[in-house]
């Protein structure tokens, strides 16, 4: 029996654990730092936090970092990278992946997506729900594309930043690491490190 840990049980957790079981994983099990006060899931044990996982870590044919914000995600990877269970992506069978496309170990790619030719997607990225990252792009580490985000063709984005849930970025443009961008923005120029921008056109908030 194929057994995948899953660590972070919140909504994105439970999205992430149905598309596992959904590709064949049989048996699914959360960790979760917070696991002594999160409501148990019925369908899925919770067995203790990312400690804990470390040290059950063999008994599990696959692992996964399944946490929406980018830092603590990238921190609690970064924890199990000497795991001896694979770090594991998930890819929906309902999105379109170019096979000229790369994507980064412990990256989910969801429902409804798109990601195009010659597109560089790093480690533990997101690609939620019906966003697009089009030809050429290039995303980093630990990056979030939320749900029904548009990402043109050619565009740069750093580690560890938030494309906000129905935003849309132009063509070429250039985002720095550890960026917010606020939902339903529309971005047309450069953003430096550490900017939350939101608006059309997307302006650094003050
Ligand atoms: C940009 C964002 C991070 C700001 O969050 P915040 O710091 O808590 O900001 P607040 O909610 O306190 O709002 C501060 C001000 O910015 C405005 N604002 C916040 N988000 C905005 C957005 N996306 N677009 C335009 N204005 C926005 C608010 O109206 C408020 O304006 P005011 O001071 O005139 O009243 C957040 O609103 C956002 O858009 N997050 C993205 C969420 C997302 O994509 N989720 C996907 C989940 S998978």
């Amino acid at each position: 029996m194929k057994k995948l840990a899953i660590i972070g049980a919140g909504g994105h957790g439970k999205v992430v654990a149905d598309l596992a079981s959904l590709l064949g994983w049989e048996s699914i099990s959360f960790f979760d730092a917070a696991w002594k006060d999160k409501p148990s899931d019925p369908r899925r044990p919770m067995l203790g936090d990312t400690t804990a996982f470390m040290e059950k870590s063999k008994e599990f044919d696959g692992v996964l970092i399944a946490i929406g914000n980018c830092e603590y995600r990238w921190n609690e990877f970064s924890k199990i990278n000497n795991s001896t269970s694979p770090i594991i992506t998930l890819t929906h069978p309902n999105s379109t992946v170019s096979q000229y496309s790369k994507i980064g170990d412990g990256t989910v790619i969801l429902a409804g997506s798109v990601v195009n030719t010659d597109a560089v997607i790093g480690k533990a990225c997101i690609i939620n729900v019906g966003a697009t990252v089009d030809h050429d792009c290039i995303l980093g580490n630990s990056v979030h594309v939320a749900p029904g985000a548009h990402i043109s063709g050619g565009v740069t984005i750093g580690d560890a930043s938030w494309i906000g849930v129905g935003s849309a970025i132009k063509q070429g443009v250039r985002i720095g690491k550890n960026v917010m961008v606020g939902a339903g923005a529309v971005v047309i120029s450069d953003i430096p490190d550490n900017a939350t921008v939101v608006g059309n056109p997307a302006r650094t908030m003050t």
